[in-house]
């Protein structure tokens, strides 16, 4: 299959009442584990990179690692999202690369680090939403701030710092259009989000239910969603790590958020938790090996499980067979005769 558009698998998501994870990539092994975690459970996938990842990896490699993926997988829907753009131009180079979708997170000025008013967020957000259309590429924005900093992006701080006014969402979404929004609830990137199990003092599962039902149309994103399980941070700290004590999102947190408008739910920390895991076990058990496969191929077998065990849990799993893609020039007709304009139907307050 060719890469699909995350709006189209989103909409897929929203008919069965499931969530699709986004995992994080930067190199070859991640996008790997990912796709065999995929065929493993039957599942679509979205894998997305960040600026820093497009940096690290260089686009090219990148993108021809995803077509790579695409061709060797045809019975799994795939889509390739960048993950928090930071400007029209970093959205606009994706697009020209050949990713499906873009997140414009407008939420931010360009310095990916101070908040933006909600007018810049609303100028910039539009402005990608329209050029995306045109070529049938789907667009994320974000709307309130989430805490923590991610590849060098983001505000900082508590991701209580700047929750989302669900006015503000409506309002938001009507005036950009766009497919998918990101919204701050408590949670943030990272592996230190919570010092005890969370309650909703501190992750706002209510304010998402309130934007849901305000917006039940929408497709919500879930960022800052790794659930830092104990047995991965025991894993590296037995192995010579220094992890803190530090609480994720509980899976049933993200389990109620499908049930409420939660279409893609973004994780990256839990894998690489696994990774680095897998990798100083074979160290301190092995220190005699230094052929990179002997803990690359552990490392990558960890993510896979991590992957599959959200994929499952997130309900994506046994849906990759449910649809075949529409081809991304058939999505730039649908976003220009209507057919998939995104103004949304405002439920009344
Ligand atoms: P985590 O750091 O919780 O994995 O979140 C990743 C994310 O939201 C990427 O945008």
């Amino acid at each position: 299959m060719p890469l699909v558009s995350t709006r189209q698998l989103l909409d897929e998501a929203a008919k069965g009442g499931y969530g699709v994870g986004a995992f994080n990539v930067n190199d070859m092994e991640q996008i790997q584990a990912i796709m065999e975690a995929a065929k493993e459970t039957n599942s679509p996938v979205i894998i997305q990179a960040s600026r820093g990842a497009r940096a690290f990896a260089q686009d090219n490699y990148l993108y021809h690692l995803m077509l790579a993926a695409a061709e060797l997988y045809p019975q799994i829907p795939l889509a390739m999202h960048l993950d928090h753009g930071n400007s029209f131009e970093t959205c606009e180079s994706a697009i020209k690369l050949g990713f499906t979708s873009v997140m414009m997170d407008g939420s931010l000025k360009p310095d990916g680090k101070t908040p933006a008013t909600f007018e810049e967020n609303v100028a910039v957000t539009k402005k990608v939403v329209d050029y995306a259309h045109e070529r049938g590429i789907s667009v994320e924005g974000e709307i309130g701030v989430l805490g923590g900093i991610e590849d060098g992006h983001g505000a900082g701080g508590s991701g209580l710092d700047h929750v989302t006014d669900p006015d503000q969402a409506v309002e938001f979404a009507e005036l950009t259009g766009v497919d998918s929004l990101a919204i701050a609830i408590g949670t943030s990137h990272g592996a230190y989000k919570f010092t005890k199990k969370p309650d909703g003092s501190v992750l706002k599962m209510n304010l998402l239910i309130a934007i849901h039902n305000r917006l039940p149309k929408t497709h919500l994103v879930m960022h800052g969603s790794s659930s830092v399980p104990k047995d991965l941070q025991d894993i590296i700290n037995q192995y010579g790590g220094k992890l803190k004590e530090t609480w994720g999102v509980p899976v049933e947190e993200i389990q109620l958020g499908i049930k409420n408008g939660v279409r893609k739910i973004n994780v990256d920390t839990d894998n690489r938790l696994a990774i680095t895991g897998a990798i100083r076990k074979v160290f301190v058990e092995s220190p005699e090996k230094f052929d990179p496969r002997d803990y690359m191929k552990p490392a990558r077998a960890a993510m896979q499980k991590v992957v599959a065990t959200r994929m499952v849990q997130f309900g994506q799993a046994g849906h990759a067979g449910d649809y075949t893609a529409i081809s991304i020039a058939d999505m730039a007709k649908g976003y220009a005769n209507g057919s998939l304009s995104t103004k949304p139907l405002v439920a009344a307050k």
